[in-house]
């Protein structure tokens, strides 16, 4: 008989319950004769068989079979000595149920921010979100990027895209309207944005003019703030918002300059968003991704080496893919998160705990 490890469900009541029913079994198992015991112990019994062993009255708790765990806890002494012993006190086990998880989005609706083509981290996540049934609304930046998003979007239901400029508090409020008229409410919010000028990544982080400084800081960092305080009022509990930030936040990338003060302002926006926007139910997060080659990749001077160099020293061998980060998002912005927030969490391939790469 399977011996495996007591379940005793979930509930206080339910364990009260299981208790007193084992007292109950615990007194018939004294009273039985030994061919119940060993048919107990040898694989389970019939049980209409073992009563009617027992005698005419056979204890009521055998008379029908609604207790197989109480009976796998019984089989799991070899003797009634060995029961005796063991005082009949249950230990308290953990379970493991096997389950397929699969993430239900339906009813929920979502604003993703900062689609530029089928390669943007964005679109990778908004993937992710319609497969699980999502209703997903996007923001592209400015008109020459709406054909690759249009591209994108053509044939799905119950999607629509509106520009926005993530600076402009003009057109945010604009973009919230639209997603008030169009779901009413607002569950997720996706912020996928990021702008820093090449001249302020080509040359030294100490040369960084004011100019350079504020516009990378304002588009990759602040954006955040901004929409998230657009998002509040439409955000319903349980709501999560879910940006993206990059290692250089922590260490030297070179190269990033700029862009790494700007991720290090994102992340600590995440934290003290995190804790405002707690007490509503909603919680905030951003993703670190590993490198990957996108428009915003492009701008970065020697990203082709950083992207290689990335995967040799990553643990797995090899970089993230936008995939991966759709799947980490999907997590976060879905229940399977419910108790994570304010935190950056790393999807590289491992990538970021490497200090160097010993052959
Ligand atoms: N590609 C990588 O290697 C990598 C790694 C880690 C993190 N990230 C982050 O992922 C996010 C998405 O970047 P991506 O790599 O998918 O590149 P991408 O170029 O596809 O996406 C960046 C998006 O930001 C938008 N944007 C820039 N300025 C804007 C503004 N003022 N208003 C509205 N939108 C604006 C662009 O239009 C574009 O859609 C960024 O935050 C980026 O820093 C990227």
């Amino acid at each position: 008989m399977p011996c495996g490890p007591l379940d005793w469900g979930h509930s206080t009541q339910g364990f009260v319950s299981e208790r007193a029913l084992l007292r109950q079994h615990v007194r018939a198992y004294r009273a039985l004769d030994p061919g119940w015991r060993a048919d107990l112990h040898a694989g389970g019994p019939d049980l209409a068989a073992c009563c009617s062993r027992f005698g005419p009255r056979p204890p009521e708790a055998f008379l029908h079979d609604p207790f197989p765990r109480a009976k796998a806890y019984l089989a799991r002494f070899p003797t009634p000595a060995a029961y005796t012993r063991s005082n009949a006190r249950p230990r308290r086990v953990a379970t493991v149920t096997p389950m397929t998880v699969s993430v239900d989005l339906s009813g929920k609706t979502a604003l993703v921010m900062g689609v530029a083509n089928a390669r943007s981290l964005g679109w990778a996540i908004a993937e992710q979100l319609l497969a699980a049934g999502c209703r997903v609304g996007f923001s592209y930046q400015g008109e020459r990027l709406r054909g690759e998003l249009d591209k994108l979007l053509a044939g799905r239901e119950g999607v629509w895209s509106q520009q926005a400029d993530a600076t402009s508090e003009e057109d945010l409020t604009a973009l919230f309207s639209r997603v008030r008229d169009e779901f009413g409410s607002l569950d997720i919010l996706v912020h996928s944005i990021a702008f820093a000028p090449r001249t302020a990544m080509e040359g030294r982080f100490i040369d960084t003019t004011p100019e350079d400084w504020n516009t990378a800081l304002t588009v990759s960092a602040y954006t955040l703030v901004s929409t998230a305080r657009h998002a509040e009022p439409l955000l319903r509990d349980g709501g999560s918002i879910v940006s993206l930030t990059y290692h250089a936040s922590q260490q030297v990338v070179p190269k990033y300059n700029v862009m790494g003060v700007a991720k290090a302002a994102l992340e600590a926006a995440t934290r003290y968003l995190a804790s405002e926007m707690g007490a509503a139910g909603v919680r905030v997060n951003t993703i670190s991704a590993g490198p990957m080659r996108t428009i915003a990749a492009r701008s970065i001077p020697g990203f082709g080496t950083m992207y290689e160099k990335a995967a040799a020293s990553a643990p797995l061998g090899r970089n993230a893919t936008p995939e991966e980060v759709g799947k980490l998002a999907l997590f976060l912005l879905s229940d399977l998160g419910s108790g994570v927030t304010g935190q950056t969490v790393y999807v590289d391939a491992g990538a970021s705990i490497m200090s160097m790469k010993v052959e």
